[in-house]
C-alpha cells in the first residue's frame, strides 16, 4: 500500500505503466492463475458455498463469483442468455456446462477477447460483438428484447448504473432477469473523513472506477424500481471477494524471469489486490451481488 501514495492519485494506472499495446482493461490471466484460451479475468469468490471452506484455485474461485451471478439470475437450459462484459469468455463456457445454456451472445469491448472467443467456436454462442454494455443501440437490432436473462460478472462497476440498465432493459423480454455485480457505498460512507472518502474515490478512479459510477444501496434500488424492476436483491460478498482476492495474490509469489511488459502486468494485479485489501478493511464500498426482473 506504502508505494501507492508516491503515486499522482488523479490519473489512472495506465499513465504509470510503460506504453504498451494493450486495452486498459486488459487482464493477464496466467499471471493469476488461468493459462486457457478461454479463460477468467474476475476477482473470485474465494469460499465454497457446499462446505464453507476457502477456495485456493483462482479458476475456481472464478466459476464461483460466476456461480452465484448464474443463481441470481435463476438460469435455465432454456433461457436464451446475454453476457456483458465476459471478458475472454471463461464465463460463456461455463454458463454452457454448468447451466446447459443453448443459445448465448456476448459483448465485449476488448478487441483481443472478441478474436480469442471466436477462435473457440463455442456451439452454444450465436453472438459476440465488440461493443459497450452502457451505450444504445445494441449492436445488432436483432438483440432487442431477445433474452430472457442478462448476466454480467465483475465487469458494471466501470459503467454509469443507468446506462447499464439501459442496455439491459434493450436486451431483455418482457420479465426478462438480470443479475450483476458492481461496487456500492456502504452506509459508512457519509460518516467516513474526507480523507478516506477522497482516498478511496482516487484508488478507484485508477482502477476505471469513476466517482460517478458509485452509488449508496438505496439510489441503486431506486434506479433499478425507475427503471422498471421488480424483485429486487442485494447481497454484499465484500469477505469473500474483496478479502479473499487479496489474501489469494498476497500468498502467490511474484513470477520469476518475467519480461518489462508482463512485470507491468503483474505490478497491476498486485495493486488490485492492495486496493481490494483498502476496500475490505475500511468497508466504505461494498462488492454488491444484484440481481432483479422486469415487471
Ligand atoms: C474484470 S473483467 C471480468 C471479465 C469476465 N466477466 C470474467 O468474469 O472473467 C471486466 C471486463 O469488462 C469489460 N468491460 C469494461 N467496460 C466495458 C464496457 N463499457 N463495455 C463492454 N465491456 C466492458 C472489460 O474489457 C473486461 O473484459
Amino acid at each position: 500500500m506504502r508505494n501507492l501514495f508516491r503515486l499522482n492519485l488523479r490519473q489512472p494506472l495506465q499513465k504509470y505503466l510503460p506504453q504498451v499495446s494493450k486495452h486498459r482493461f486488459a487482464i493477464a490471466s496466467p499471471l493469476l492463475g488461468d493459462p486457457n484460451v478461454l479463460a477468467w479475468s474476475n476477482l473470485g469468490f474465494w469460499r465454497n458455498t457446499l462446505d464453507d471452506q476457502n477456495i485456493s484455485d483462482y479458476q475456481r474461485a472464478c466459476a464461483q463469483l460466476a456461480q452465484q451471478v448464474g443463481l441470481a439470475a435463476g438460469l435455465q437450459t432454456s433461457d436464451v442468455v446475454l453476457d456483458l462484459g465476459c471478458g475472454q469468455g471463461a464465463s460463456l463456457a461455463y454458463w454452457a456446462k454448468q447451466f446447459g445454456i443453448q443459445h448465448l451472445s456476448a459483448l465485449e469491448i476488448q478487441p483481443a477477447c472478441i478474436a480469442r472467443i471466436q477462435a473457440a467456436h463455442l456451439p452454444q454462442l450465436d453472438g459476440i460483438y465488440q461493443a459497450p454494455f452502457d451505450q444504445l443501440p445494441l449492436p445488432d437490432h436483432r438483440l432487442n428484447h431477445a433474452f430472457d436473462a442478462v448476466v454480467c460478472v465483475d465487469a458494471a462497476y466501470h459503467a454509469q448504473l443507468a446506462d447499464f440498465l439501459a442496455v439491459n432493459m434493450a436486451a431483455l423480454k418482457p420479465q426478462g432477469r438480470m443479475a450483476f455485480t458492481t461496487l456500492v457505498k456502504s452506509s459508512r460512507w457519509p460518516q467516513a473523513g474526507w480523507l478516506y472518502q477522497h482516498l478511496t474515490l482516487k484508488l478507484l478512479n485508477m482502477a476505471y472506477v469513476p466517482a460517478q459510477n458509485l452509488q449508496p444501496q438505496h439510489e441503486i434500488i431506486a434506479t433499478l424500481q425507475q427503471a422498471g424492476c421488480i424483485d429486487i436483491q442485494l447481497q454484499v460478498l465484500d469477505q469473500e471477494v474483496f478479502s479473499g482476492f487479496a489474501k489469494y495474490i498476497q500468498q502467490l509469489e511474484a513470477p520469476k524471469h518475467l519480461a518489462w511488459a508482463a512485470k507491468t502486468d503483474w505490478l497491476k494485479i498486485k495493486l488490485t489486490a492492495q486496493l481490494c485489501h483498502f476496500l475490505a478493511q475500511h468497508g466504505l464500498i461494498h462488492y454488491m451481488l444484484v440481481s432483479a426482473r422486469l415487471a
